[in-house]
């Protein structure tokens, strides 16, 4: 029997930066024109529950505007010759659009909705737009399924576990910025090759493992996927 070696992918948003959609560092400081803080957090939504709604149902809509890249595409073909598992910080759909088989969103996901009371309770919403009084089946307000600051990210353990049985390690678009995502890389077992492709300034020369990809995540596959698939 051929056994695929294993190949974790841990993605942010520089995976979707070349379909269309800003990364948030590269922002200015501000996301989409707002502070984080006016619209990715449970205080946000107590003070503007509508702002914040408004704010999502951009997102969404631009969603549907976008198409996976070059980059989503070349994770798809890794699978040709490796169990390819993604972990994505991103809230997009575009790993699932390309053809990625096993995606797991760390951060929750833009087409989906739960209830704001019982977490159980959760929806892909039809459309781009959750307005106020959309409630759940027991009545509640429905609120966007997506991990705010300051609240739990529910999915580290399952994906840390993962992490664990990486073969590789692959690391594309992320700023590594923002806990506990960030500590991810940290649970590859001692030895582990780890390439990194950002475009971006990284100091991590400590880890004797890594192949720093200096690139945009378009052009950085192409190096990834001679080295990996050749
Ligand atoms: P960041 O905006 O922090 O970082 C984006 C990274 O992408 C940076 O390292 C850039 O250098 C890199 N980048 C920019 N353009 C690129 C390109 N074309 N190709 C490859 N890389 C490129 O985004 P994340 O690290 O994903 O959380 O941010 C982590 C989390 O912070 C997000 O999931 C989000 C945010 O607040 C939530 O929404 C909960």
């Amino acid at each position: 029997m051929d056994i695929k070696k294993r190949i974790v992918v841990l993605t942010g948003a520089g995976v979707s930066a070349e379909s269309g959609i800003r990364t948030f560092r590269d922002s200015g400081g501000l996301w989409e024109d707002h502070d984080v803080m006016d619209v990715a957090t449970p205080e946000a939504w107590e003070r503007n529950m509508e702002l914040v709604l408004r704010f999502y149902n951009q997102r969404r809509k631009q969603l549907y505007e976008v198409s996976p890249n070059a980059a989503h595409y070349a994770l798809v073909e890794l699978e040709k010759k490796y169990d390819v598992r993604i972990i994505t910080q991103n809230v997009d759909d575009l790993h699932e659009r390309a053809g990625s088989t096993h995606v797991m969103h760390l951060h929750g996901e833009l087409k989906k909705v739960r209830s704001s009371v019982d977490e159980s309770l959760v929806y892909t919403l039809d459309g781009w737009e959750l307005k106020v009084g959309d409630t759940c089946e027991k009545g509640y307000q429905l609120r966007p399924h997506i991990v705010w600051f300051g609240e739990p990210v529910d999915m580290i353990p399952a994906a840390a576990q993962l992490t664990e049985t990486a073969d590789i390690l692959v690391v594309i678009g992320t700023s590594l910025n923002v806990y506990p995502a960030a500590g991810l890389i940290n649970y590859v077992l001692p030895g582990t090759p780890i390439y990194l492709i950002d475009p971006g300034h990284f100091d991590m020369g400590h880890i004797t493992t890594l192949r720093f990809i200096k690139a945009k995540a378009t052009e950085g596959v192409g190096t990834l996927l001679k080295e990996l698939l050749d």
